[in-house]
């Protein structure tokens, strides 16, 4: 699974806009997508099954700071171990990209995802308040560091 993680370009913005659809309630669409693509602080990871992109993640990085976007992958090929091999492949990256943390916010009610997280370091570092609207929830912030050698 690990070697088929993939950094995607405008031309995966179609398959992305359709993980997204699947997976959540508000998407981001094709359009939005597609100029998160090009805006150079953006990177689309994407697991392959032949044709088929099956799920994705994105983060945009700041200097040393890494924001991830979405983790979603296809109903249909859930549990198993593609957001692993997702989280796995955005470590490999914050190393290469010298990140000094990655970060995101979930909702509180999302045991998956959470669950997903701890399970790859990520820690839970606060609480913003009915964050998220439709249904209204808290969003519970993670964030998983790396020690950065100074020069
Ligand atoms: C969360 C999500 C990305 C997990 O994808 P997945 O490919 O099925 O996950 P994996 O098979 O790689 O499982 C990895 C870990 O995630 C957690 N996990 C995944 N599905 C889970 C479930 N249904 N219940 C509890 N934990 C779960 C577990 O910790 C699991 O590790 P384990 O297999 O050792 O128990 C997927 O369910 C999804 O796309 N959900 C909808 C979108 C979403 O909510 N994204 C997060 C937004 S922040």
């Amino acid at each position: 699974m690990k070697d088929s993680i993939e950094v995607v370009t405008s031309e995966a913005a179609g398959q992305l806009a359709e993980i997204e659809a699947e997976c959540f309630q508000h998407p981001l669409e094709k359009r939005q997508i597609a100029r998160l693509l090009e805006d150079g602080n953006t990177c689309f990871l994407a697991a392959r099954d032949g044709e088929v992109l099956t799920g994705s993640v994105w983060v945009q990085t700041v200097l040393d700071e890494g924001y991830i976007g979405n983790v979603a992958v296809r109903p249909a090929y859930r549990r198993r171990g593609i957001a692993d091999a997702l989280l796995e492949a955005l470590d490999r990256l914050a190393g290469e990209r010298g990140l000094s943390f990655l970060t995101l916010e979930v909702r509180s009610s999302n045991r998956p995802a959470v669950s997903l997280y701890e399970k790859h370091g990520y820690a839970r570092v606060g609480l913003r308040p009915a964050y998220y609207s439709d249904p209204r929830e808290d969003a519970v912030l993670m964030s998983k560091y790396w020690k950065q050698e100074k020069p």
